[in-house]
């Protein structure tokens, strides 16, 4: 009976282990883990879309006025930049000291090592 019990406790573990394994990190869809390498000698931009979820920003808010979802196509068009963002496109629509913290300081926030 003990026996029984333990093989079926580890049944249950093992096909857990598989399910969580095959478990993407990131649920499809949301867009995950976004980071920007187009930084010169600064640290790339990791963008997350779990933090901007957790901070109330809806989908349509950036898809797909400021962003295609398709992770590169903003940097294909070299549009994203610091000049760009401070004049408050892109990023700099909320990153602008009001709505979200400015792109102006806190560089650190978004250039992460
Ligand atoms: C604050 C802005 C913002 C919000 C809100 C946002 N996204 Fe995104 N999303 C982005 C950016 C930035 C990219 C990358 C675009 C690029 O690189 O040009 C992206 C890319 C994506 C991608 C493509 C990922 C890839 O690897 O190619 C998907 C899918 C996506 N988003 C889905 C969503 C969904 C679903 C939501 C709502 C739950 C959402 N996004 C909310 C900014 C946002
Ligand atoms: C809200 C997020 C955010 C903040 C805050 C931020 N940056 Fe950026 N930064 C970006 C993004 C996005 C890019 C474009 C990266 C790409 O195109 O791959 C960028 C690009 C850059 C580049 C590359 C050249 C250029 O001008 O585009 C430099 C240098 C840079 N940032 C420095 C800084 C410094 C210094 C600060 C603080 C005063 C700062 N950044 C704050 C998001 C941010
Ligand atoms: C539609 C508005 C909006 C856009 C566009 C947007 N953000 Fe945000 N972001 C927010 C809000 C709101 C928060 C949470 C409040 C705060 O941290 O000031 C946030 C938080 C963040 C954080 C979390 C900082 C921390 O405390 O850990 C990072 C990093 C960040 N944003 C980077 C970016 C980058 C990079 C882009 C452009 C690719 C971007 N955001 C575009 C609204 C936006």
């Amino acid at each position: 009976m003990k026996i029984r019990m333990l093989i079926f406790s580890l049944t249950v573990l093992v096909a857990a282990g598989l399910l969580w394994s095959g478990t993407p990190v990131q649920a499809e869809g949301d867009g995950g883990k976004i980071v920007f390498k187009n930084t010169k000698s600064f640290a790339p931009v990791v963008f997350y879309h779990s933090k901007h979820k957790a901070a109330g920003v809806k989908c349509n808010e950036c898809h797909d006025s400021l962003f295609k979802k398709k992770a590169g196509s903003t940097d294909a068009g070299n549009a994203l930049t610091m000049k760009s963002l401070r004049k408050g496109k892109y990023c700099g629509t909320c990153h602008n000291g009001s709505r979200a913290f400015s792109v102006r300081r806190s560089c650190k926030k978004c250039h992460q090592k």
